[in-house]
């Protein structure tokens, strides 16, 4: 700024002087006036330069001002190609240096971030391992094979078998959540058919309802074939089956699986007669964690995981998920799978 400051002063100065001549020459003869004429040229080229020379002290600040709104917009590490030896060119510099840190302390958390998840996902796996033989040897106790086990005694060991599965259960649906946020979820897509895919979750989880009374039925009369990983599939109607499990009562409740064939996805519904869902949580139930119920009494268990897991594994076919709900009419599930669904 000191030097552009100088020209200015300067070139004002100059207009001031020469319009001051022009002026006394006028007042003192008005045969002065090719001389006045010409000094009137002079001064109205001295003033244009005057305005230029502002314009072009002002485009180095526009520059800055667009390299500013690109760092607001999170753009970092780009260099503003100015220097000068004013204020202007300091500025220039601490705007470079503002936006390489910025850069530099972005990538860091990055990577920070990344080892964190890499860290957590190493720890799940390994913390699967353990509880192998805890499953293996509460099968061979209960099955007597070591001898015989009075009442007591096999109550306890199935608790603590079903309390290994349970968290066998919670160590997968993290692994697989930090895989989803590692992008390493990786779905093996082939031709399968959605009816048989219905039919094998059924196996499962019909004693689980019987158990509680609750009608779970399939509804999927025909063929349907989609490109698509059977296990992970099979995972997402499972765990929408066991939600709607929690959310219907014994007795009365009632759950059923169907499909629908579209010109280029097939939808896949699973509905329940179940308490429902209140409107400002069913975008919610999607993210990880989010329960709708986190009251220390609540009923029904769980870690808030498997909705957030349907997701990506539906998201990584190219599919979408969503619920359709009304409080204490019940819920239905919605996800889509592209047909034409390569690779
Ligand atoms: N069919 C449903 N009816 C009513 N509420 C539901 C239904 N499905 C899910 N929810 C609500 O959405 C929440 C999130 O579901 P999600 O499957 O992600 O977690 P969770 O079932 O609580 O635990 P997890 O599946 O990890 O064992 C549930 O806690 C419940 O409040
Ligand atoms: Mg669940």
């Amino acid at each position: 700024m000191k030097i552009a400051q100088k020209t200015y002063v300067m070139l004002g100065v100059i207009i001031d002087v020469t319009t001051l001549i022009l002026l006394l020459l006028v007042l003192i003869s008005p045969e002065n006036l090719v001389v006045a004429e010409g000094l009137l040229i002079f001064d109205i080229v001295m003033f244009v330069t005057f305005l230029l020379s502002i314009k072009r002290s002002l485009d180095p600040l526009k520059t800055m001002n667009d390299a500013i709104d690109r760092i607001k917009n999170g753009i970092y590490g780009e260099r503003i190609e100015f220097s000068s030896k004013d204020e202007m060119g300091d500025l220039a510099k601490s705007i470079n240096s503002l936006s390489s840190t910025i850069q530099r302390k972005e990538e860091e958390a990055k990577k920070v971030e990344i080892a964190k998840d890499e860290f957590l996902a190493m720890i799940t796996h390994e913390l699967k391992t353990p509880l192998v033989p805890i499953q293996g040897y509460s099968d061979i106790l209960l099955g007597e094979h070591l001898g015989p086990l009075n009442k007591n005694q096999k109550e306890r060991i199935e608790v603590i078998k079903s309390s290994a599965s349970s968290l066998l259960q919670l160590i997968s649906d993290l692994l697989d959540a930090q895989k989803m946020e590692l992008g390493q979820l990786r779905v093996k897509k082939s031709r399968h058919n959605l009816r048989q895919t219905a039919e094998n979750t059924m196996v499962v989880m019909q004693p689980l309802a019987a158990g509680e009374s609750i009608s779970l039925n399939q509804n999927i009369k025909r063929d349907l074939y989609a490109n698509y990983d059977d296990d992970r599939i099979t995972q997402v109607i499972t765990n929408l089956v066991k939600n709607a499990l929690k959310a219907t009562s014994a007795k009365t409740g009632m759950i059923e699986v169907s499909a629908a064939e579209g010109p280029d996805e097939v939808t896949v519904s699973v509905a329940d007669n179940g308490k429902g869902i209140p409107a400002d949580s069913k975008e919610k139930i999607f993210k990880k964690f989010y329960q709708v119920d986190t009251s220390s009494t609540r009923e029904s268990s769980g870690s808030g995981l498997g909705l957030s897991i349907c997701k990506g594994i539906v998201e990584a076919h190219g599919g979408r998920i969503w619920v359709e709900s009304e409080i204490e009419k019940g819920s239905t599930f919605y996800f889509t799978l592209p047909k034409n669904n390569k690779g």
